[in-house]
């Protein structure tokens, strides 16, 4: 099970969701860990459940939005742990609705925290990782960076970048060693869509929803195979494929789909409503 001892990973976006799945996979595979992101109890808590399991965690609190943050994590965990050797950019921001509905200065942080801020700490990553002999840097897209979504305008647009980033640099860096890979999710069950119910699209809801365990299970996956990219789940990955490359098909499929996605959001409003036990 020890496939990741001797590896240093680090993960933005780790006290939560995706991430904090992503984090408690690596551990149990023996990795030591540098978690990030900006709440800093809620991390500190986090890191503190992984090492009583024998986990070595460095948790650094930091905003995607300040690029002295993005230095500071970097130069800490070359302080802390001489390097590392795999970088998972996982968290985003989705303020979400028309553009015209949205402040102009949100859509700009939107486009900063999810498209400029793995580009920058990508570039910051790869002399470490090549100091090293080699590495992998995940970026944790969206299916919305697949096929252009209304209603998420700004972020679809910052998913597409990310993903053209990631392929050309993959093959910018081809025979170095390091690799660039990207996974694309469709809805996943997390705060990231659930907290936020009521203005997410009727087409993201008419796909089937993943769980964090899943999405973390192919992030982790993609760190150590040849692969550069997983879709999931593979249906819709199709589906915005073929959106993506006949969008009149897209328009005409979608009132089906946007019709399935309402009855998934009522599905998911009474999920939401019944208390926990
Ligand atoms: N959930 C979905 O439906 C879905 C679908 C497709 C793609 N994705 C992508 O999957 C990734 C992870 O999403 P998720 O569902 O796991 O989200 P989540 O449950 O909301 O968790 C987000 C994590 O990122 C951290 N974070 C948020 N903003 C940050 C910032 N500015 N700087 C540093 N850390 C920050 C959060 O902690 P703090 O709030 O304390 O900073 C938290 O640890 C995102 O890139 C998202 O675009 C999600």
């Amino acid at each position: 099970m020890a496939h990741f001892s001797n590896k240093t990973v680090v993960i933005v976006g780790a006290s939560a969701g995706i991430g904090a799945e992503v984090a408690r996979r690596f551990a149990a595979q023996g990795a030591r860990l540098v978690l990030a992101a900006r709440g800093a109890d809620k991390l500190a808590a986090f890191a503190e459940s992984l090492r009583t399991t024998g986990t070595q965690v460095l948790a650094i609190s930091m905003d995607l939005g300040s690029d002295a943050d993005c230095r500071r994590l970097i130069d800490e965990t070359v302080a802390t742990f001489g390097g590392f050797d795999i970088l998972i950019c996982n968290a985003a921001l989705h303020h979400r609705g028309s553009v015209e509905s949205n402040d102009a200065d949100d859509l700009a942080m939107m486009v900063h925290v999810n498209l400029r801020a793995p580009i920058l700490l990508t570039r910051l990553a790869l002399p470490h990782l090549r100091s090293r002999g080699g590495g992998t840097v995940v970026q944790v897209a969206s299916l919305a960076g697949c096929v252009p979504t209304p209603g998420s305008a700004t972020y679809s647009a910052t998913k597409f970048g990310l993903r053209a980033f990631a392929r050309a640099l993959d093959d910018e860096l081809r025979g170095s060693g390091i690799r660039i890979k990207v996974v694309s999710p469709g809805p996943v069950d997390t705060g990231f869509i659930l907290d936020d119910l009521d203005r997410v699209t009727d087409l993201t809801l008419s796909q089937p929803m993943s769980t964090a365990s899943e999405v973390a299970a192919a992030i982790v996956d993609l760190s150590s195979n040849d692969r550069f990219e997983r879709k999931m789940p593979w249906q819709s990955g199709l589906l915005t494929t073929l959106g993506y490359i006949a969008p009149f098909v897209g328009r005409v499929v979608r009132p089906l789909l946007e019709r399935k996605g309402r009855a998934a959001r009522e599905r998911l409003r009474e999920r939401l409503a019944k208390p926990l036990r």
